[in-house]
């Protein structure tokens, strides 16, 4: 709608000026383009008030599925409908050599524990891989003594803590860099999994006729002291839904192929690896911390 009628007008600058006082500058700005926009938003798709009261009804249905743990339905929310993406390229432009950023999501959990170079994260049946690379600076020199937090699904697509049959530290673990710059990480195959679809969230994308699916991914938050840490996925290279992530997170960048290797490959010897497995190999890159 093109022509808003001057009383709707004379509402929505009414709601805007009345934040006009707002003594946090940014706080003031962030207010009123919020109100700005609903108004906007409202003005545009005429919103009925059927439509409205709905509206309320889905975001307390989003909040009463929270659970404060494991549970976050509002940022699944953020998630689908690419907010969290567009907070993330908003926040890290691109720069010439760090490693792309992607989704955080909502599976993170803080004191995992601190695992040995190449020591093995996984509790759970799954194919063998293990993940192999550096941490560098923007310069390309290696970050010795940097933190990976790394956590993913297990084989039914739960992470532990969603999952009360799984150990709470599966598929997580915290690795540092040895001296030169090197990782690595014993674990399974990634697989692709639906995000919870038994709330609002899953409702609304069955309205839209949208599919649940992420494609295969290894989470990781790379931190060195002195560099931004850096939150991102590796996702696996051939996944079906690559193009079609329900949650925009996927960036060519961060694709990797895991190599089938054989049970007398070099590195199965040196981290005790029985049998065949998949190997890939990633080097990250941090930015220098700006003061
Ligand atoms: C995840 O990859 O863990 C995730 C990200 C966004 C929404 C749900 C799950
Ligand atoms: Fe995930």
């Amino acid at each position: 709608m093109n022509n808003i009628p001057a009383n709707e007008a004379k509402i929505s600058a009414q709601a805007v000026a009345a934040f006009a006082s707002t003594p946090n500058p940014r706080l003031r700005q962030v207010v009123q383009g919020l109100v700005r926009h609903l108004h906007a938003f409202a003005s545009e798709v005429e919103l009925t008030e059927e439509e409205w009261l709905e509206g309320i009804r889905f975001l307390t249905d989003t909040g009463r599925m929270c659970d404060g743990a494991v549970r976050q339905e509002f940022i699944l929310l953020s998630d689908v409908i690419g907010l969290s993406m567009l907070v993330d390229a908003i926040n890290h432009r691109a720069t010439e050599t760090a490693t792309e950023t992607t989704v955080f999501g909502p599976f993170y959990i803080a004191g995992m524990p601190e695992r040995s170079h190449g020591e093995n994260m996984a509790f759970t049946p799954g194919d063998q891989a293990l993940v192999v690379g550096r941490v560098l600076d923007a310069g390309g020199e290696p970050i010795a003594n940097a933190v990976l937090d790394v956590w993913q699904t297990a084989e039914n697509g739960m992470y532990s803590g969603q999952d009360p049959e799984q150990p709470p530290t599966n598929l997580r673990g915290r690795y540092r860099t040895d001296a030169t710059g090197h990782f690595a990480i014993r674990t399974i195959m990634p697989v692709s999994y639906p995000i919870p679809t038994d709330g609002p969230v899953g409702r609304l994308l069955q309205a839209s006729d949208r599919h649940p699916w992420r494609p295969a991914h290894l989470h990781f938050m790379v931190m060195a002291p002195g560099h931004r840490t850096l939150v991102t996925h590796l996702f696996n290279h051939d996944d079906p839904y690559l193009d079609s992530d329900v949650v925009f997170g996927v960036k060519d960048s961060l694709k990797v192929v895991y190599q089938p290797c054989q049970a007398n490959h070099a590195l199965a010897s040196v981290h005790d690896i029985n049998g065949t497995f998949r190997l890939a190999s990633y080097d990250f890159v941090l930015e220098r911390e700006t003061p």
